[in-house]
């Protein structure tokens, strides 16, 4: 075998190598894991909540909330979304948001400040994704009610 042939092999297998170590560690990793688990969670919420509140197009909706409670009820609600060890003790989302009236632009105001909070908190991007695929469903509950 020709020296260049012998260090193609070493390539094929040094790409072989870094390819499967790239894919293996955070991609594989539970979701609830790549959140940060309840505290990473927590960290999120935190986050958001403080946006709603610097968020003039939302804010109003939730003069008359209780924020403590709010937050309890969301870190669950997303704890047990993305497959972590909580249940969600509030009531049904559409009963939660019925009399809100809800528009479109609020409903995505509200997503951008929990995309802008997990991108703070580096979350891993498929990870973010993966929540909000799994959030889009609740947007029939929560908008127009
Ligand atoms: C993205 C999906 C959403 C989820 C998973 C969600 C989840 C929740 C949860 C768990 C609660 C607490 C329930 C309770 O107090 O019993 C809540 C309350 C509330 N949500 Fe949402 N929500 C979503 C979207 C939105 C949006 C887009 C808005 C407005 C822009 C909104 C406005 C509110 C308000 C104002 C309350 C408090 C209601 C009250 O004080 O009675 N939510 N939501």
């Amino acid at each position: 075998m020709t020296k260049c042939a012998t260090a193609g092999r070493i390539h094929v297998l040094a790409l072989t190598v870094l390819l499967a170590a790239c894919a293996t560690p955070q991609s594989r990793a539970p979701l609830y894991d790549q959140f940060g688990k309840l505290e990473g969670l927590n960290a999120v919420v935190d986050g958001l909540v403080e946006r709603i509140h610097a968020n003039a197009q939302i804010a109003p909706l939730f003069a008359n909330t209780d924020m403590a409670r709010f937050h309890q009820l969301l870190v669950e609600y997303l704890c047990m979304t993305i497959g972590g060890p909580c249940t969600y003790t509030g009531e049904e989302l559409v009963e939660v948001h019925t009399g809100l009236d809800i528009t479109e632009a609020e409903f995505n105001s509200l997503v951008e400040d929990l995309i802008d909070v997990m991108q703070e908190r580096n979350i891993p991007r498929a990870a973010q994704n993966e929540l909000l695929d799994r959030l889009a469903p609740t947007r029939k509950d929560i908008i127009y009610q």
